[in-house]
């Protein structure tokens, strides 16, 4: 007997009964097109369907603030906090549905990486520490980041219940499902990450304390969707003000975080790198899929992270990815689906495209619009 082939991209897959139609994902990508009360716009619907056209199983929106206190982190950025927000989400979903994806939602709470924000004027996070690097320009940031306030347990108790609450409206909004966003430096990551959490009670202390406020979430948002919609998590090591940065405690540290991960309420681990195919570690060993696989045997695994040629997409499987997710791949070529399996070549990413701003440009929503009509079904 040989062993089983490990699946194509293009095989078909359920995710807690949501049906996908491929393992191809779009990452979650920050677009900053929103009304200024965060409401989600035509723009963002033509965006997100060009997907959902283009042939991608499955969509990750943008990161979405989840309260009205301190989770917005950029001007332009949606929210789930209201019904006005909840019901413009609603028709972005139904044009996805429409054309075949299927979408969830990012819930993002931006910690002391925030750079702008309707309800507050300062920023909080798990310690006061300056963080590192600088504002992002393509967000609207200009300078170092705001010197935060360490969050109280109050505080802490009510961004976990902006995250269940924002969870309700998504799954109300017609939502697949949401994702929990624990990477790339914003608040749940600044939990877990030692340098920038250095609490004394009950959220800090080693990894595993570290990771209470992660999982935590996790929990209140299983809680407030119930059994039968998708929710999942997305961890990285690198951060957006702190790219390189690698977890110290190595590969033990990444099995103690993907195990209690496994044995959480989540229905997929998310786990992005900036090269997803690279050694996690300076040990030359495994990719943190990997490492993800060995400890969450169970559970679907989308790897992100410079996929987007598609014999790397397709390596990802070996490594035991379930689903792989592009960003910049995806915004070159929205129909990055469709063109592969028809051998047509791909359109190299255009850094122009998020500048000045990181917001929707006409050219490139008119374009999505033209190449997903051209592109055979
Ligand atoms: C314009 C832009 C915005 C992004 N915004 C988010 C975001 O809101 N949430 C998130 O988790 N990652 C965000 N990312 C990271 C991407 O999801 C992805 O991890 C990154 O682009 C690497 O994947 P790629 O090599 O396929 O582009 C963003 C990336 C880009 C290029």
């Amino acid at each position: 007997m040989t062993a089983p082939a490990a699946p194509s991209l293009f095989d078909a897959l359920a995710l807690n009964g949501v049906p996908l139609r491929n393992r191809l994902v779009v990452a979650p990508m920050t677009r900053i097109s929103a009304s200024d009360a965060g409401v989600a716009t035509e723009a963002m619907r033509r965006y997100y369907t060009g997907f959902a056209r283009g042939g991608f199983g499955l969509i990750v929106t943008e990161g979405i603030y989840t309260d009205r206190a301190y989770a917005q982190g950029y001007a332009g950025q949606p929210g789930l906090t209201d019904a006005q927000q909840a019901h413009a989400w609603q028709r972005v979903v139904a044009a996805v549905h429409q054309a075949g994806g299927r979408i969830v939602a990012q819930l993002m709470h931006a910690g002391a990486l925030s750079q702008a924000n309707r309800f507050r004027d300062d920023t909080v996070g798990p310690s006061a520490v300056q963080p590192r690097g600088q504002q992002m320009p393509v967000y609207g940031g200009k300078g170092p980041y705001r010197m935060p306030r360490a969050m109280g347990e109050a505080e802490i108790l009510q961004a976990i219940d902006g995250f269940a609450q924002a969870a309700r409206l998504a799954r109300e909004a017609g939502f697949d499902g949401v994702e929990i966003h624990g990477a790339n430096g914003y608040l749940l990551d600044q939990f877990l990450t030692g340098h920038t959490n250095q609490r004394q009670d009950g959220w800090g202390g080693g990894i595993a304390q570290r990771m209470r406020l992660l999982l935590e979430t996790i929990s209140a948002v299983r809680a407030a969707v119930g059994a039968g919609f998708v929710v999942g998590a997305r961890l990285s090591q690198g951060k957006v003000n702190d790219f390189t940065h690698k977890w110290p405690e190595g590969a033990e540290g990444a099995n103690a975080v993907f195990a209690a991960l496994a044995a959480s309420a989540v229905d997929y681990l998310h786990v992005t790198e900036h090269e997803a195919w690279q050694s996690a570690f300076a040990d030359g060993g495994a990719t943190l899929v990997q490492h993800a696989r060995r400890a969450a045997p169970g559970l679907a695994i989308i790897a992100n992270g410079g996929l987007h040629a598609p014999s790397r997409a397709a390596g990802m499987l070996s490594h035991g990815a379930t689903l792989v997710a592009l960003g910049r791949g995806a915004l070159a070529n929205p129909d990055w689906p469709l063109r592969v399996r028809a051998g047509q070549p791909l359109r190299p990413f255009d850094a122009a495209v998020l500048a000045p701003l990181a917001d929707l440009k006409d050219a490139e929503l008119a374009l999505r619009d033209a190449s997903a009509a051209a592109t055979p079904a």
